[in-house]
């Protein structure tokens, strides 16, 4: 019976020793970015607005004179490269930086967007293209799961970040929704690359509680800077309870600004024949008091990507003040 014992022992010793004896739970991985103007939205809900929101905070941003990246995180719907580079045939991608074809300051493109009202450079580091399917995508998927190699790959995320950071005034992380099929990689992705983050949900208060857990127990190491209800049912009362929900939620996660953002036709951007350019470029943020709010919201965003103090407790921000 000893002996068995010893034997399975053995055995489980070997195979783990033939994975490179890693336990991928103790990983000693890198602490988060260190520079202030990295900025994510996380949500576990899709489609809720994370990459929507991000884009008009950028291009307010850009209209405030600062220089604006993104970095499409969203390999699988690189939705953001979309609509700002229409086509993902070919060249850089991020897919190319983790696997270690290029250098992240390689995957960087210039591109002008226009809309009604005027037209902005951005620089977007788009997810993938079309001739990374299947082979990259395959090398980078294998090495996620290679547990010796996560490290190595996490590494070059936060570095990547360091980087732009220095180079551009807001890097603005656009993230895929977590699954629990992806939920370690997330995990890391989000404890590394960003300085900030804002949580997104709809009005539903089961999914926002499952938010505030899924934060406490998973990437409470990142401070949170938003806790945005998007989509909102645009009534008095919808609105008024939306925002007493992104309130309790701030409170919870010691995020800085709640708000309650309305459903607003302006920030739709499907259309039969394209991705439509952002809501900020062709209407006055004072038409749309889901743009006001954004507003209000880039004006703390400006104040932290300098360096400086959110506030301190949970603002509430309204569209009418
Ligand atoms: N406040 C809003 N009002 C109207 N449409 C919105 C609003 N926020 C987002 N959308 C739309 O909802 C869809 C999903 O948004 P998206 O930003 O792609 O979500 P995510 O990045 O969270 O998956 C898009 O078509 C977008 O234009
Ligand atoms: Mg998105």
């Amino acid at each position: 019976m000893v002996n068995l014992l010893k034997l399975l022992k053995l055995l489980f010793l070997r195979r783990r020793s033939k994975e490179g004896g890693v336990d991928v739970t103790k990983l000693k991985l890198p602490d988060r970015v260190k520079a202030p103007n990295a900025i994510g939205n996380s949500s576990p809900k899709g489609g809720i607005g994370k990459t929507t929101i991000q884009l008009e905070s950028g291009v307010q941003l850009v209209l405030r004179g600062k220089n604006v990246i993104f970095i499409d995180w969203d390999i699988m719907s690189p939705r953001l490269s979309l609509r700002l580079l229409k086509e993902l045939k070919s060249g850089p991608s991020l897919v190319k930086v983790l696997i270690g074809l290029i250098d992240i300051t390689e995957a960087v493109q210039e591109t002008v967007i226009t809309g009604k009202r005027g037209s902005v450079t951005v620089y977007v580091v788009p997810a993938v293209t079309e001739e990374d399917i299947p082979d990259n995508i395959n090398r980078l998927l294998e090495e996620m799961n290679e547990p010796s190699k996560v490290i190595k790959i996490v590494t070059k995320m936060k570095g990547s970040v360091e980087k732009l950071a220095k180079e551009y005034d807001v890097v603005f992380n656009d993230y895929p929704v977590p699954s629990w099929a992806t939920y370690y990689t997330y995990q890391h992705l989000l404890s590394t690359t960003s300085s900030w983050i804002n949580l997104l949900s709809d009005s539903n208060p089961n999914m926002i509680q499952l938010i505030a857990q899924l934060h406490q127990r998973y990437t409470k190491n990142i401070p949170v800077l938003g806790t945005i209800i998007n989509m909102v049912r645009p009534t008095p009362e919808e609105l008024n309870r939306a925002k007493e929900y992104a309130l309790g939620l701030c409170k919870e996660v010691n995020g800085r600004v709640a708000m309650a953002i309305p459903f607003d036709g302006k920030l739709y951007d499907v259309f039969a024949e394209g991705l439509a350019s952002p809501a900020s470029l062709n209407y006055p943020p004072e038409s749309s008091p889901a743009l006001m709010l954004i507003k209000k919201f880039v004006d703390v965003l400006e104040e932290v990507v300098e360096g400086g103090s959110p506030p301190q407790k949970c603002e509430v921000f309204s569209p009418t003040h």
